[in-house]
């Protein structure tokens, strides 16, 4: 494994939650050391490199304002907040699927004049109605979203599904699949232009590590 050394300060936003292992995992690889957030502290810092901790919908936000030169962010966040940072490269973690589900034992009325639709992912599901020419109303809600068609809130739900059973467990059906989804390694488009040497050299790494050449 080749140990990366960089010349200038890059700063990293790492996600909060389930991909935050496995995204630190591969940084502590290619940096050759183990990296601690103590306590609760949200920044880490190990020699050219800093790290950031913070919440999954948030890295578009840290790496546009270049708060931070990269970020890694599942490729759902990206097209919800419809970013225009440079993708780098598809890590291969975090996989999971942009769904459309309802109760099990219903199908839904598609004749209904206005579907209520339940969702964090509000831009994603509003564009996936309109293609369908679908009349819905979006009722936007921050988390737990496998509850709204349960306590009549909404007819149906935009949501992520990993593993399938938050679904799975409160008696919902995938109905449809909007998009698949992974963590991807993005980019600054400022800080690509000035740090491009450092950018490629952490990517080619990552690249390396997840292909396992290394
Ligand atoms: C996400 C998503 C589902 C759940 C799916 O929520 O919104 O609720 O994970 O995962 P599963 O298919 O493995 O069961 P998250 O855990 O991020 O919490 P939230 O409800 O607060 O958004």
């Amino acid at each position: 494994m080749h140990i990366i050394n960089l010349q200038k300060n890059i700063t990293i936003a790492l996600p909060k939650g389930r991909i935050a292992t496995s995204s630190l995992a591969l940084f502590e690889k290619i940096c050759g050391t183990d990296i601690k957030f103590n306590d609760r502290k949200l920044v880490s810092d190990y020699k050219k490199f800093r790290f950031l901790l913070v919440r999954n919908q948030d890295v578009p936000v840290y790496v546009e304002h270049q708060a931070s030169d990269l970020g890694i962010v599942g490729l759902d966040v990206l097209e919800e907040c419809n970013s225009k940072l440079v993708r780098l490269l598809d890590l291969g973690i975090g996989k999971c699927k942009v769904v459309v589900g309802s109760p099990k034992y219903n199908i839904i009325d598609t004749t209904k004049p206005l579907l209520k639709v339940a969702t964090k992912m509000v831009n994603i599901a509003k564009s996936h109605f309109a293609s369908q020419a679908m009349a819905v109303e979006i009722i936007k809600l921050y988390g737990s979203i496998e509850l709204a068609p349960f306590v009549g809130l909404s007819d149906v739900i935009v949501d992520v599904v990993e593993t399938g059973s938050t679904m799975k467990q409160n008696a919902l059906k995938i109905d449809e699949i909007i998009m698949h989804s992974s963590a991807y390694l993005v980019a600054n488009p400022y800080s690509f232009y000035k740090k491009r040497a450092e950018i490629l050299a952490i990517s080619e790494q990552l690249s390396l590590l997840i292909n396992h050449k290394e």
